[in-house]
């Protein structure tokens, strides 16, 4: 039977909660439609009280698309590699079971890749009681606002997405990760994206940038990063933002390519125990309509 659910905006421009809806009972194609509709409008969706097994929650990811393993294998659930552990858990012998310090820092996910995720789906299964907020910001309203001289000089821009470089340089920060190997250095070599790109379902473009994105490709080092830091400084701005307190049991799904996100620190002492799958999308791309349009009017 098809669930009734409500939705509620909680963002100014975009991330909903939904209440009222059980992940783990059956979806019916028409129900799993309307679910799609309300993440495409709103970009982030939290499906609150929400009360998964692992299979469940791998189940209603993969009706979105092909899931992508993360490529760092031992943070990855055992038997279920589809599943990453976001926590700071360790085993007995004191290793830690998944990276307790992902993403604290403005980026979309897996943007190394030639096909970055389409979205990622984060479960709470243990929250501390303070901190590990997560923030998004919304690139589709931020590229909207964008100076429209500024808008025509991203539209024609590629940068460089790295995953070796940001790994490293979190790893000399917090010291809470292991050093890449050589073999995990190279398995993700340098990719280009466009800095605005085409979201593929609606059409609507959005920057594409944040922390994987090392360089602009063909700008020299000074200009490249003050470009990047000029972007990241445009999109965070308050009003593209939205900050989510985690409850227990929240299932965040984001679409990666509308939002970046940005996780917070919390007490070492506390838990916070998440279980992320992550759905693969699209090469990224720009409409060349839209490119001819915008470059044909007057910045
Ligand atoms: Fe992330």
């Amino acid at each position: 039977m098809a669930q009734a659910f409500q939705v509620r905006r909680l963002g100014q421009t975009f991330f909903a909660e939904v209440t009222g809806f059980d992940l783990a009972r059956p979806l019916d194609e028409p129900t799993f439609a309307r679910i799609k509709r309300v993440h495409l409008e709103h970009g982030v969706v939290v499906f609150r009280d929400q009360h998964l097994t692992a299979e469940q929650h791998i189940g209603f990811s993969a009706r979105f698309g092909p899931l992508q393993v993360h490529p760092m294998s031992q943070f990855n659930l055992e038997g279920t590699p589809q599943i990453l552990l976001v926590s700071n858990d360790r085993h007995p012998d004191g290793r830690p079971v998944g990276i307790a310090d992902a993403g604290r820092y403005w980026h979309t996910d897996m943007s190394y890749l030639q096909e970055p995720a389409l979205g990622s789906m984060l479960y709470a299964r243990a929250v501390p009681a303070e901190g590990g907020d997560t923030m998004f910001c919304d690139m589709t309203a931020a590229c909207r606002d964008l100076p429209p001289a500024m808008r025509q000089k991203l539209m024609r821009l590629r940068a460089v997405h790295h995953f070796a470089s940001r790994w490293a340089r979190e790893q000399e920060k917090s010291g809470m990760r292991p050093a890449q190997t050589r073999e995990e250095q190279d398995r993700n070599p340098p990719v280009e994206h466009p800095m605005i790109r085409t979201h593929p379902e609606t059409g609507e473009p959005a920057l594409y940038a944040g922390g994987f994105a090392v360089r602009v490709a063909g700008m020299a080092e000074e200009e490249s990063q003050a470009l990047l830091d000029w972007v990241e400084k445009w999109v965070t701005q308050p009003k593209f933002v939205y900050r989510h307190h985690w409850r227990l049991h929240d299932l965040v799904f984001w679409d990666n390519r509308r939002v970046m996100h940005h996780a917070t620190v919390y007490p070492e002492q506390q838990r916070r125990h998440m279980h992320r799958t992550t759905v693969r999308g699209n090469a990224p791309f720009l409409d060349p309509q839209y490119l001819a349009r915008e470059l044909s009017s007057t910045p």
